[in-house]
Formats: structure tokens, C-alpha cells, sequence
């Protein structure tokens, strides 16, 4: 390469570093996956197993660890679904284990007062010294109704637009002490400077709140908030609040054109483009060779239950019911015919078809290359995906989505984190895309989000003097 080359690609290249967390799921949320001889079956109950958990994800370096929550069960519930420790706990214990990893909890808007949750929220991120978030979810589901004394379903709307208010009398609530309020001089017997704690008097639609709290806040200043909404609704909410976006996609060009999308409207509700952390889901299979790969991606999907696996797939076919067919018979046609008939014609809007872009896809995959139904749902249930491979190609793909601005970092999925840590990671760092020391003891520092400013502080900044 010329000198002149050189400079252009490496100017042209994107600055910064990939934010990385993992998923801790427990005994697994396969309905065999528990079988693994690596996995211990008890594993969602035993804290030591997420505090060795923890410390490894910590060692590794990465930005944190995410806690996902439901508040039902089924007949069907996979193990770590059925029996599982409530995050807030959780992570309450793992935080006086560890010193610099984030800890991301799943909490619901739909069922828990704002003052509850900010409270609890608060809690953790003094406990742990600044290092708490919280992922924002509104419990699609009308079986989490029915143990929480709501009986019926909520709409999507509905869900958004108390799940908005939710946040933003939480967000309100972590404001009402400044960050100076307590004086703590024993001399004087001053505790607490009166005029720097602050009522909400709040009166909205669904919560009524008078504050203040009865909690300061940490020195990250706030938790960190994590969302992942796909709807139009759930897209606003994210790009209202959201520090850090989840997203289920792998497809390289529909992740671009969701972060493009959330930061349009994060621009909308006056936020930069820049404040918004953009982070795939992936479920990563390393081995040190292809034929490797491709048996671990066999044991893999050799230990989903293959009725659970028809089942799900039948739900992103608009519920088709695919039991009707033979298991080891070639992939039904009907499938495909059940698709919109301009399936292969470009997309106007990538983002409308977020959902079922992938479906439709696999459809016509399954049937070039010959699968049965049985092989088709398998697949569908753990998909290939470009972040299968050697350490390299792994490397290589997570680069590739970092520079398309697909992603700013990724939340790793799966029993093979550890493979993750140990033979990505190096490669990673060596590429200068990771760190090699955290670079501060807040969750919000490590994530370079900007700081946290407390509105009655900057309020008062604002006056004249
Ligand atoms: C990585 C990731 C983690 C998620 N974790 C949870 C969770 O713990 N609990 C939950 O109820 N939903 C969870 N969701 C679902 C989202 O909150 C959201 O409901 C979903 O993406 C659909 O978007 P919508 O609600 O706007 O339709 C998660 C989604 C992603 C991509």
C-alpha cells in the first residue's frame, strides 16, 4: 500500500472502541441446554454461579453484564425461565463481588410504581458505586398480567405510553437530591441542605408522585438506561431515554438502518446522534477450525427440543402452524407461498420488515439447500450467523458491522462466552477495538456516555448570579 493509501484508510477507519456485554443466563433458556456437562442444572438460583460469572466477564474487560427477566412461567418454560433469581437481588450480591462491571437489570414499567423502581434502581447503583442500569421493558405479555392483579392485555400503545411516563417520573425522582445536597457537618449539626432536595408534585395519566425520594443518587449520577424496543412506539422510547439500545437482528444492513432510525428520532426529542450506544445481539460459536465450528453448532442445535423449536417458528410465519407437516419431509412450499408475493423485491423501508425480513429469507434457503422441516426449525431456532467461525472471522465480522456503523458493540449470547473472552478478545484489543484497562470505575465512565447533569444543578447554573 502507498503512503498516500495508507493515510486514506486509515483515516477513513472509525475511531472508538466496540462496548461489549454478556447475557448470564443461568441453566440455559433451551429446553435441553441444562443437559450441557458444563452447565450446572441449578444454575439460575446459585448465586455463586453468577459471581464466578461476573468475576470472568469482569476479568475480560467488558463493559457489563445483563440480567433479562419475565414475570410469568409456562408448562414450557425452559429451565433458567422456570426457576430464577429476581435481577435487582441478584445483581445486588454480585455488585459486592466485583468493582468495575456494569450490571444491567431487566425491570418492567407496567407493574411496578415509579417510586419502587427508582428506589430500587438507586439502591443498586449505590451499592455498587455507579454501575447500575436498567433495561426498560413493558411486558408484552397478557400471562404477566395475570399475577399482577391486572387481568386482560395492554395494548402496545398503551404499554408505551405509561412505560414513558414511567421512566420519566424515575428519571425525575433520581434528580430530586442534587448532587451536593448532604453536608454531613457534625460541628454545625448541618445533615442536609434543604434547598438542593426537591419535590416532583408529579400528576400524569398513570402516576401520581409527590417526592422527593427518600435516596441520593450515585456518582454516575443516574443508572444508565437500556432499551430495546422494535415498534414504532418502542423505537420513540428508545430514542427518548434509551444511553444503550438492544437489538435482535442479523442482518447487517437492517441493524444499520435500525441504529439510523433510533438516532433520527433521538435528534427529534433533542438528543446528539452520537449519545445513543447501538448494540446487536449475537450468539457467537468459535472453534479454532471450521469443522470445529460446524460441530459445535451441531451439539447445539442437537440439544433444542425439536417441538419447541416448530413451534417458534411457526410464530414468525404469522402463527402457521407447522406440526401439520412431516418433520424429516423437504421444507413445506407453503411456507414460502405464505410470504408477501414482492418478498424478493427491495425494501423501501428495511425497517418494516425488521420482524419478518428474516423469516422470509430463511424460507427460501431452507429450500434451495434442500432441509427438512425438522433441519429448517432447528436452524431458525440457533441461526448461522457471520459470527460463527475461527477467533479471526469472528473478529473480523464484529470489525465489519463496528465500521458500517451497523453497531457500536454487541451483547453476547451463549454457553460460548468464554471461548468469547479467551480467543476473541486478544484479537480485538491487538486490532486497538477493545480495551485493555477500564477506563473508569462508573458503568456510564467505561461507556463514554456523557455525564449525568442533575436538572435543578444546571438550572441553577443558568441563573444569573
Ligand atoms: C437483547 C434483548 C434483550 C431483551 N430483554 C428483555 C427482557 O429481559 N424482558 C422482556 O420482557 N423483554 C426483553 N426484550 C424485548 C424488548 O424489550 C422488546 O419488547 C422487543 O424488542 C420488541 O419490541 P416492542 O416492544 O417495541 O414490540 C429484549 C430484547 C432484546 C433485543
Amino acid at each position: 500500500m502507498t503512503g498516500a493509501m495508507a493515510q486514506t484508510a486509515a483515516t477513513s477507519r472509525r475511531p472508538g472502541q466496540l462496548r461489549l456485554g454478556v447475557i448470564l443466563e443461568g441453566a440455559g433458556t433451551t429446553a435441553e441446554g441444562w443437559r450441557r456437562p458444563d452447565i450446572r442444572p441449578d444454575a439460575s438460583i446459585d448465586i455463586q454461579t453468577y459471581i464466578a460469572q461476573a468475576r470472568r466477564a469482569e476479568a475480560a474487560l467488558l463493559d457489563f453484564i445483563f440480567i433479562a427477566d419475565s414475570l410469568f412461567i409456562t408448562s414450557d418454560s425452559a429451565p433458567h425461565l422456570l426457576n430464577r433469581l429476581e435481577p435487582l437481588t441478584m445483581l445486588s450480591a454480585v455488585a459486592g463481588a466485583t468493582s468495575r462491571i456494569g450490571l444491567v437489570a431487566t425491570v418492567s414499567t407496567m407493574f411496578s410504581e415509579p417510586f419502587t423502581v427508582a428506589r430500587q434502581l438507586a439502591s443498586l447503583d449505590l451499592i455498587s458505586q455507579g454501575r447500575a442500569a436498567w433495561n426498560i421493558v413493558t411486558s408484552a405479555v397478557p400471562a404477566a398480567s395475570l399475577n399482577h392483579s391486572r387481568p386482560g392485555d395492554f395494548g402496545a400503545t398503551d404499554r408505551y405510553v405509561r412505560a414513558e411516563e414511567h421512566v420519566a417520573v424515575c428519571r425525575a425522582l433520581w434528580d430530586t437530591f442534587e448532587d451536593d445536597a448532604f453536608i454531613y457537618d457534625k460541628a454545625s449539626g448541618a445533615y442536609v441542605d434543604r434547598s438542593k432536595v426537591h419535590s416532583l408534585n408529579f400528576k400524569g395519566d398513570y402516576f401520581q408522585v409527590a417526592g422527593p425520594m427518600n435516596i441520593q443518587s450515585s456518582k454516575q449520577g443516574r443508572p444508565v438506561l437500556f432499551q430495546a424496543g422494535a415498534s414504532t412506539q418502542g423505537r420513540d422510547l428508545a430514542a427518548r431515554y434509551g444511553d444503550a439500545i438492544f437489538a435482535m437482528t442479523s442482518n447487517m444492513d437492517t441493524a444499520k438502518a435500525y441504529a439510523d432510525d433510533v438516532r433520527s428520532r433521538a435528534v427529534g426529542f433533542g438528543r446528539r446522534r452520537e449519545d445513543i450506544i447501538f448494540m446487536p445481539r449475537i450468539s457467537p460459536i468459535i472453534g479454532t477450525t471450521e469443522a470445529e465450528v460446524d460441530t459445535l453448532y451441531r451439539e447445539i442445535t442437537r440439544l433444542a427440543k425439536i417441538e419447541d423449536a416448530v413451534r417458534n417458528f411457526g410464530v414468525f410465519f404469522d402463527g402457521y402452524d407447522f406440526s401439520r407437516h412431516r418433520l424429516d419431509d423437504p421444507f413445506p412450499a407453503i411456507a414460502v407461498a405464505a410470504a408477501p408475493a414482492d418478498v424478493l423485491a427491495p425494501r423501501a423501508d428495511p425497517l418494516k420488515y425488521i420482524e419478518t425480513t428474516t423469516p422470509e429469507r430463511f424460507a427460501r434457503e431452507a429450500r434451495r439447500r434442500g432441509l427438512t422441516l425438522r433441519e429448517a426449525a432447528l436452524e431458525f431456532a440457533t441461526p448461522r450467523t457471520e459470527f460463527m467461525g475461527t477467533p479471526e472471522a469472528v473478529a473480523d465480522a464484529l470489525e465489519r458491522w463496528f465500521q458500517a456503523h451497523a453497531a457500536d458493540g454487541f451483547i453476547i449470547r451463549g454457553g460460548d462466552f468464554e471461548s468469547f473472552a479467551r480467543n476473541c478478545i486478544p484479537i480485538l484489543q491487538a486490532r486497538g477495538l477493545f480495551r485493555v484497562d477500564y477506563e473508569a470505575d462508573t458503568l456510564r465512565g467505561n461507556l463514554g456516555l456523557p455525564a449525568a447533569v442533575n436538572r435543578y444543578a444546571a438550572a441553577r447554573e443558568r441563573q444569573p448570579a
